[in-house]
């Protein structure tokens, strides 16, 4: 069913105040993470897709924390807290308290439910609409359903009179497979008035939001359920083995729905794709790769293998080989790797390079420039067209300030430079092989500064006597039969000619 045609919601209430001790963690269960959001930002993500009028989540545990939390990634959410009372009914209660509208339909959902979708959530508010019920309970068939609460239908199976929580069943009632999913669309002003009517009186002496079916039904209002295939959709998270499953299972539902939108993924059992990334259409993904955070991929784009990308732009048919990139944008038509490592701040113009093992940080990269191999760029703005030698190091930190480098355009420079900070290369300059700058060079000049070479003829033939390395400078030099000739001053005074050089 499309968005705009199904109703809106008055509200949702997304339950989050429980403890969740079988984390065993310090972090508040709702925080743990899959699909790179947390579980309770996946539940109100859900809930948002349904454009609810009012949006509260209930807390308690670690409050301040998951406040903290959602006051960075969701500031739309109207916090309500529980108070000591226990149970999902009064967690309910203390939403309401947050909802300022009279009528209408209110959801309630779990901030521990991180697969449920947005769609099967517009379809339970339409099918609760159109039946005119007070209450539609989203339920499920599953092979064991221990724990949880068991669905209670008359005779025929037509009517559901109510919910018992498993520790409150019988035996016989323990059998049944249909379970209570802990969705529900309310009629808002059925809800209000049970909930003042909520007792305690059961097996962990807590107002349950499940007896309010009970009690509609006894006032003689419709109560339904919604049976959804779907089990997984609305598995809660109680334990890290199930943080695990459910985030292999996210993983794979995201993986689909790209394939789906004509990206190619060779190997989905090696692929990790975080819930916000997004992939244009034809672009390549092989197999080793993590796509984290904001990640954003460009048409024909191909990536990996082995390769984790983190909040990282790729323009449309450039390639990234066995590397890693953390807040980088790389260009169109540029290419990556293999083993580089682009940080916060690079980036890379159109039909660019990054060559093998570079590492590159805060680093603007002209137009078809070129970093081919074996080089640190930091703290650097490289113009169009320009190369960079093979092992050049931008020297930006001094111990105490990080400081910039400017190479201009069309600039070579060449290999085993060493660029100290702050310095800048004009336009069209070119710079000798090993070169240190420490000036600046102005455009279309040369630099250099290397030391200047002597050949000590003989040397390995002297100093070196009886290794391989003679026997092939005699072999080359055509004298394998004549004896090592001695320097005038002998070798006492050569090994201090050579110290001299040093
Ligand atoms: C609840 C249902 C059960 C259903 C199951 C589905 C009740 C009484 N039982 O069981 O029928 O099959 O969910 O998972 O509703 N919460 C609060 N405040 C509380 C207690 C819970 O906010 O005082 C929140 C929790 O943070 C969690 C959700 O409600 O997100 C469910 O709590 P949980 O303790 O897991 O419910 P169950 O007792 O397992
Ligand atoms: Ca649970």
């Amino acid at each position: 069913m499309d968005k705009a045609e199904t109703p809106a919601p008055a509200a949702v209430i997304v339950l989050a105040a429980g403890a969740g001790t079988r984390m065993k963690s310090r972090t508040p269960k709702v925080l743990h993470e899959i699909g790179g959001r947390s579980l309770l930002v996946h539940a109100l993500t859900a809930a948002e897709g349904t454009s609810p009028s009012e949006l509260v989540a209930v807390l308690r545990h670690e409050r301040d924390l998951v406040a903290e939390h959602l006051a960075e990634h969701a500031p739309e959410v109207t916090v309500a807290d529980q108070d000591e009372i226990p149970g999902t009914g009064r967690a309910v209660q203390c939403g309401l308290g947050q909802v300022a509208a009279t009528e209408g339909t209110v959801l309630v959902t779990y901030g521990d439910v991180p697969l449920l979708d947005p769609a099967a959530l517009r379809e339970l508010v339409a099918a609760h609409e159109d039946a005119g019920a007070a209450v539609s309970v989203l339920t499920a068939r599953v092979p064991d359903p221990t724990g949880y609460g068991r669905i209670l239908r008359s005779e025929d199976g037509t009517e559901v009179l109510g919910i018992v929580e498993h520790k409150d069943a019988t035996d016989a009632q323990r059998g049944i497979d249909e379970i209570n999913s802990g969705i529900y669309a309310f009629d808002l002003a059925v809800l209000r008035d049970a909930l003042g009517r909520l007792g305690t009186d059961n097996a962990q002496g807590e107002m349950y939001l499940t007896d309010v079916l009970a009690i509609a039904r006894a006032d003689g209002r419709a109560v339904r359920a919604v049976v959804t295939a779907d089990v997984t959709m609305v598995e809660g998270v109680n334990d890290r083995v199930q943080l695990a499953q459910l985030g292999a299972e996210m993983n794979r539902r995201i993986l689909e729905r790209h394939m789906r939108a004509g990206v190619t993924i060779v190997d989905p059992a090696t692929t990790w794709i975080d819930a916000d990334v997004t992939i244009a259409q034809d672009a390549v993904i092989r197999p080793g790769v993590q796509l984290h955070g904001a990640t954003d991929i460009g048409e024909d784009a191909v990536i990996g293998p082995d390769t984790t990308l983190r909040d990282t732009e790729v323009g449309s048919g450039a390639e990234v080989l066995r590397s890693h990139a953390v807040l980088a944008q790389i260009g169109a038509g540029a290419s990556v790797g293999p083993f580089s490592y682009l940080r916060a701040g690079t980036v890379l113009g159109a039909d660019g390079k990054i060559g093998g093992f570079v590492e590159t940080k805060n680093a603007q990269i002209g137009e078809g420039a070129k970093v081919p191999h074996l080089s640190y760029v930091g703290d650097a703005e490289i113009g169009e067209g320009t190369n960079i030698g093979a092992a050049t190091i931008f020297a930006n930190y001094d111990g105490v300030t990080k400081n910039r480098t400017t190479v201009g355009k069309h600039v070579r420079v060449g290999s085993d430079n060493i660029l100290v900070a702050p310095v800048t290369i004009g336009d069209g300059a070119a710079t000798g092989a090993g070169t240190t700058v420490r000036k600046d060079v102005p455009p279309g000049a040369l630099a250099v500064n290397a030391v200047a070479q002597r050949n000590m003829e003989g040397w390995t033939l002297r100093r070196r006597a009886g290794t391989a390395a003679e026997t092939a400078a005699r072999a080359a030099l055509g004298t394998e039969d004549s004896p090592a000739t001695e320097t005038p001053a002998g070798p006492a005074a050569e090994e201090n000619q050579e110290h001299e050089q040093r």
